[in-house]
């Protein structure tokens, strides 16, 4: 079977050939470059040598010139295949070289064949000729200055082509209106490749390219480690792309800036971070629009609490001390600071359904009837009737909706269980438990802190979600439970 070396530093050139080759039974040898090329032709002679030119350590022009000089291997045909090396004088040095033929990449695999076929068949033409030819090859010297000379105008033509794409690549930057940056992994120091930069910040030139503060110390004070943290979360997690969202503390000290800060992450084959690449932009505007639709929120929330305050003083306290139960068994979770505030404002406004409750029932100093109990238990599904056509951006009709509801399912109006339940609705359900035992009630003097918390023990995982009844109950023991006496 006739041996054909391909010589490549593509691995993928190299399997393309190959597959090819192998179409017509040709036994297929690899080397990634000249040095292995030739290591592998002292022990395993090929009958036709296919070269790449430009390959690391050493190019097909001095590999193809090593074999021609060896009077071992001069006869055997030597076929170059390149993509960059394609000019005449490029054919010409090869052909200087005695090559037995130059192609162009990529080729159709059909004419690949047909060439390669073509040159077997006028090998024995070839062997003829190579003894009278011998004294026309290329001298050392003349090899080495037109070596050169190709390898210096295809540097030439490959650096025109950077030359220009960096421009291209400059325009589009430019345009677009976003300050486009480079980052280091680890130092996170960044490069900004245009000038929306400088209008973000407010400072000039001359301020970022001299004192060069790091991209952190831009960041306002009150976001900065948050942010930083944030950012090496993303880098060492699996994700290639990060959102952030800060202010930007601008030269001109009463202007906030806030920018989103979109990047993607370049990994190495290894996962280790080599570089950020992002862009910032300018969102004030969107920011300063949501703010007032939040403030907007909050009002429409307080609004609603204060209606029920004025006939029902014992429930508008007892909402305003969950709220604040609530929010530090949020924050004690961790949990999002947007989920917080959702939790916050639900909190405040839970049993807005007893609205429609006879004041007479709400402020009995006795007992009340099952009757009466009953009539107080639809205070939930009221609530979220009254809730769910204002859009808020967090589940606030929900949560009210579920405030009753108990892990084991023995909970109203709707006896949902476990994972069913909002996780607001099951912090939000601890936190009335601990309010309404630990406060007094028209028909009974408070319980005390205590006993709320011996309940919550009592009853955790199966009326109380566990997690939230622990996280409460450490919170106690930690003298952290903010209590509004009523
Ligand atoms: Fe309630």
């Amino acid at each position: 079977m006739m041996k054909i070396l391909v010589v490549d530093d593509q691995s993928d050139a190299r399997l393309i050939q190959k597959k090819i080759l192998q179409q017509r039974n040709f036994d297929v040898l690899e080397a990634e470059n000249g040095q292995q090329a030739l290591l592998l032709i002292a022990g395993n002679r090929p009958d036709l040598i296919i070269s790449d030119i430009m390959m690391p350590e050493m190019d097909g022009f001095e590999l193809c010139k090593h074999l021609k000089s060896d009077a071992q291997t001069a006869e055997i045909p030597f076929i170059f295949y390149s993509a960059h090396f394609v000019d005449n004088q490029d054919i010409a040095l090869g052909k200087g070289l005695k090559a037995a033929g130059f192609l162009v990449k990529p080729m159709q695999s059909k004419q690949f064949l047909e060439s390669i076929e073509r040159v077997i068949n006028s090998t024995e033409t070839l062997k003829d000729r190579l003894p009278e030819q011998k004294d026309k090859r290329l001298s050392d010297q003349a090899f080495d200055s037109e070596h050169k000379k190709r390898l210096l105008s295809t540097l030439q033509n490959k650096i025109e082509k950077i030359e220009q794409s960096e421009k291209r690549f400059k325009h589009v930057i430019q345009s677009i209106p976003s300050a486009v940056y480079e980052a280091d992994a680890i130092s996170l120091e960044r490069f900004y490749y245009c000038d929306v930069v400088y209008d973000l910040t407010g400072k000039t030139r001359d301020d970022l390219n001299q004192h060069r503060p790091h991209w952190f110390e831009l960041i306002q004070s009150d976001y900065r480690q948050n942010i930083k943290d944030s950012l090496i979360k993303h880098i060492k997690g699996n994700k290639d792309q990060f959102i952030l969202e800060y202010p930007l503390i601008h030269e001109n000290g009463d202007r906030l800036i806030w920018v989103e800060d979109r990047g993607g992450i370049e990994r190495d084959a290894s996962g280790q971070t080599v570089k950020l690449y992002g862009a910032v932009s300018d969102i004030s505007l969107r920011k300063q629009a949501e703010q007032k639709l939040q403030e907007s929120f909050e009002a429409t929330i307080t609004s609603v609490s204060k209606a029920l305050e004025k006939r029902d003083p014992y429930t508008a306290g007892h909402q305003d001390n969950c709220a604040l139960i609530a929010k530090a068994i949020a924050e004690e979770m961790q949990l999002d600071g947007e989920f917080i505030k959702g939790l916050e404002l639900a909190a405040k406004v839970h049993d807005i359904g007893k609205i429609y409750l006879p004041a007479e029932i709400l402020n009995k100093p006795v007992k009340l009837s099952p009757a009466e109990r009953g009539l107080i238990e639809t205070h939930s599904q009221v609530g979220y009737e009254i809730i769910q056509h204002v859009q808020f951006p967090w589940p606030i009709a929900e949560i009210i909706l579920q405030h009753h509801e108990r892990i084991d399912g023995s909970g109203y109006p709707n006896g949902l269980k476990g994972d069913n339940i909002l996780l607001e609705a099951k912090i939000l359900s601890v936190a009335d438990i601990i309010d309404a035992m630990a406060s007094d009630r028209p028909y009974r003097k408070s319980l005390g802190l205590e006993v709320a918390m011996e309940e919550l023990n009592k009853n955790k995982s199966t009326l109380y979600d566990a997690e939230i009844a622990d996280v409460c109950l450490s919170l106690y023991q930690q003298q952290r439970i903010p209590f509004l006496l009523n």
